[in-house]
């Protein structure tokens, strides 16, 4: 059934900009795609027209309709330009390719990514935290939003690759944070110079994909080089993985562009819902009352591994809950490759789609007092009492997010592992933290705290 009651979900906030006949919605889209995205479900319900400069989008709201697009009519549409921006970084990874070359990746891939296969990762989830926060004081002021990074960044080099603290990895560090932070700001600007015109920073741009692809092509020659060794990071899974139907496995060049895709979805996103789950517990000593209760009746101390996840029940719906409010993963895009129709909605070949899950997880029709954090709603397996698309922090159908499994398990350790031991405190004068729209949903201006061994 469609739903088509229009519900405003926002408190009064400020106007966005209106519409202008040469950039259409363009500046109100720059200046909040939340908001934006938020007053297009308020106005029009099921779905929405709106453009972007010249570009026509359709945003789909109505969970029926989103079905069709991401599930049920997935093969009707692709994601080409969705990802364009990060395409020079990722190649035909899964985030980016398309078609038969997609299906044979995830087919690939896929049965590596179950939560059987990644919990041997969780000791080095657990003990990436535990290095980092053996350098915090008690009462010491810390940049939380880096220090996440650190660890995440941590994790994903060593289960990727099992690279150890060195040169190499600072130059991973340093080409990543050169590629992010340009892609975030092409972003931001929607400018999109191509990558042939020398400015300053698209050499700076180029430098770092050169570097990047000198070093994963070599870990790669190396890792061919060493033979049948046995090991048990990622680029060894993918390595030895083959397509079941012709038993072929992947060349150098697919390697390496899954191996940066994993990089690029796996290390920034999972940072970014831990400042902000941190950033809700911070103001609800409540929630923080009751995830200590669960630590330490779980836990009692030790390192969290993959055996407590299950037990971590609380620990996991206050990660649900913050995906729920703040979806990194908050905008994507799919082009029809063929007519069809959503609904009654006819699409033609070559019409773009914007989706986010945002306006859907903060309508009180499916999440009461939707602006609350409440992790108590996802007890009882309150989700699966909602239409299938009311709520998709990791997406769904063919393209749904491959590291869901491996994101909560790390989420759930980090989370846990940091809060037995220290209480975070706001800096004082420090405001809840604003979300900025950027290559995944960031806290503006970082997040500071005051650390208070437990
Ligand atoms: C909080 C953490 C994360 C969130 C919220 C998230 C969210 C998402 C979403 C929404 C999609 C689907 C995008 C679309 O439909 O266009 C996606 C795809 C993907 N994610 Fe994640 N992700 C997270 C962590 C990770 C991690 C840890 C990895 C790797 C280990 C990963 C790898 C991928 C890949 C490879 C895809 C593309 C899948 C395909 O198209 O076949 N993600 N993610």
């Amino acid at each position: 059934m469609m739903m088509s009651q229009i519900v405003s979900n926002t408190k009064p906030k400020p106007q966005l900009s209106k519409e202008t006949f040469v950039g259409g919605s363009l500046k109100a889209f720059r200046e909040d795609p939340l908001l934006f995205m938020n007053e297009l479900y308020r106005k029009h319900g099921d779905y929405a027209r709106f453009r972007l400069g010249p570009q026509k989008f359709y945003a789909i709201f109505n969970p029926d309709m989103l079905k069709e697009v991401m599930i049920t009519k997935a093969d009707a549409f692709s994601k080409a330009g969705t990802f364009d921006e990060i395409k020079r970084l990722t190649g035909e990874g899964l985030v980016t390719s398309d078609g038969a070359h997609h299906d044979r990746q995830r087919r690939i891939m896929q049965p590596k990514f179950t939560r059987g296969h990644i919990q041997k990762y969780a000791g080095q989830m657990g003990q990436s935290t535990r290095s980092l926060i053996a350098g915090w004081n008690d009462g010491q002021q810390r940049d939380l939003t880096h220090d996440l990074f650190t660890i995440t960044f941590d994790i994903m080099t060593r289960t990727l690759f099992s690279y150890e603290a060195g040169t190499r990895l600072e130059q991973i560090e340093k080409a990543f944070d050169s590629i992010s932070r340009i892609a975030t700001e092409k972003i931001r600007t929607l400018i999109r110079l191509p990558l042939l015109i020398p400015t300053k920073q698209n050499r700076e741009y180029t430098a770092a994909l050169c570097s990047l692809d000198d070093i994963v092509f070599g870990i790669i020659a190396d890792r061919r080089a060493m033979g049948g060794e046995e090991r048990q990071d990622l680029l060894s899974v993918l390595m030895e993985a083959v397509d079941e139907s012709d038993q072929t496995g992947m060349t150098d060049r697919q390697l390496r562009d899954e191996l940066l895709t994993m990089f690029l979805a796996g290390h920034e996103t999972t940072a970014h819902t831990l400042a902000w789950a941190f950033d809700f517990l911070m103001r609800r000593p409540d929630v923080e009352e009751k995830l200590v209760e669960e630590w330490s009746r779980v836990l009692g101390g030790e390192l969290p591994t993959a055996d407590h996840f299950n037990d971590l029940v609380y620990t996991q719906n206050v990660i649900w809950e913050t995906l729920r409010m703040r979806p990194a993963g908050y905008l994507t895009g799919r082009t029809a490759i063929q007519d069809t129709s959503l609904g009654n909605l006819p699409i033609r070949r070559g019409e773009a789609l914007m989706i986010s899950p945002y306006p859907l997880h903060m309508h009180p029709g499916y999440f009461d007092e939707p602006e609350t954090f409440r992790p108590e709603r996802f007890e009882n397996d309150y989700v699966k009492t909602l239409p299938i698309m009311a709520y998709f922090p990791f997406g769904a159908g063919p393209r749904s997010c491959i590291g869901n499994h491996f994101a909560m398990l790390e989420m759930v350790i980090i989370l846990a592992a940091i809060g037995q031991t220290f209480r975070l405190r706001p800096t004082p004068n420090h405001l809840p933290a604003v979300p900025e729209a950027l290559l995944t949903l960031t806290p503006k201006g970082g997040i500071r705290v005051t650390v208070e061994r437990r």
